[in-house]
């Protein structure tokens, strides 16, 4: 078992590599949250529109986990953003996962519809309401961002957005650091898109590592929380074990290098304009 380092923002304590939960439910979830506790995962990540919550609860409360020891995050769908909608969509989530409050609740994306003081003010209601331990968003870009943080008073704990080498998320980065906000990267790994590239593969032949453990060390090393999704017990195992060696500043930079314009693979017909 190899224990995830933690980032620490705000007081709170987030491992660095989280389980992913998109695509997975029944006994494919359940083995692989007994696969991650197993091997040293703390921190979980889901959402009412994964339609998996249920089973996730369940999964953790039978690897008899003392509740304090991991960390839970799901979200709102944009489309549950007015202050009613918000709030029942928060109770339902944490009725479906019966594990307490969950550590973070995110605005999964964000909406043009539903103006952001209403939406920001529920989630912090959500919050005071013991819902939540901690609020933040995802999917915002910079100008949003901005607005967030001053309506929630500069409480918010985290941006996840989609993070992976083919995509340059630098100044979203920079400004969650100034902020003491986590980053958190979700498809990690390009949802699997990066595991072929010859010079991922190069480095990974170099360090004996395969080439997922190289671009999961590469998000660690800057200090990003990453959440990659397997459903395979070995794959799970290997994911979080990017502890015991370090990629050099070289390597790092080859690796920034493969940022490309058009990486980006999220982009519903709802998402903000991206920075
Ligand atoms: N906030 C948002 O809007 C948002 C959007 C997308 C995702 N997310 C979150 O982020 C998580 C991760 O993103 P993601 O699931 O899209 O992509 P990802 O974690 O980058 O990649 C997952 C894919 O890579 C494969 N894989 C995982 N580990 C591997 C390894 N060691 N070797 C080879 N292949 C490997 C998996 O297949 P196998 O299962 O076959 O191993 C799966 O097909 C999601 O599960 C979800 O929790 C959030």
């Amino acid at each position: 078992m190899m224990p995830a380092t933690c980032l620490s923002v705000k007081g709170v304590s987030i491992p660095q590599i989280g389980l992913g939960t998109w695509q997975l439910d029944g006994d494919l979830l359940a083995r692989a949250v007994h696969a991650a506790a197993e091997a040293g995962y703390r921190h979980f990540d889901t959402a009412p529109r994964y339609e998996n919550e249920a089973v996730l609860g369940a999964a953790l409360r039978d690897t008899g986990l003392d509740r304090g020891s991991y960390f839970v995050t799901t979200k709102v769908w944009y489309t549950e953003l007015s202050a009613s909608a918000l709030l029942r969509s928060a109770r339902a989530s944490v009725e479906r996962l019966g594990i307490g409050p969950v550590d973070l609740l995110l605005i999964h994306w964000p909406s043009a519809d539903v103006c952001l003081e209403e939406t920001i003010e529920a989630l912090c209601e959500a919050r005071r309401r013991g819902l939540a331990r901690n609020i933040g968003v995802s999917n915002f870009p910079l100008p949003l961002l901005e607005k967030a943080i001053a309506l929630s008073g500069r409480s918010l704990l985290a941006n996840q957005c989609e993070y992976h080498p083919r995509l340059d998320q630098s100044a979203l980065i920079q400004r969650c650091r100034r902020e003491g906000m986590a980053f958190i990267a979700y498809a990690p790994i390009g949802s699997g898109r990066l595991l072929e590239d010859p010079m991922v593969n190069a480095i990974a032949r170099s360090h004996g590592r395969s080439p997922a453990q190289i671009i999961l060390r590469w998000h660690v090393q800057q200090g990003i929380v990453a959440i990659p999704r397997s459903s395979r017990p070995q794959r799970i195992a290997e994911n979080i074990a990017v502890t015991d060696f370090a990629l050099s500043d070289a390597e790092m930079a080859r690796l920034h290098a493969l940022a490309s314009p058009d990486g980006r693979i999220f982009d519903p017909e709802w998402a903000p304009a991206w920075d």
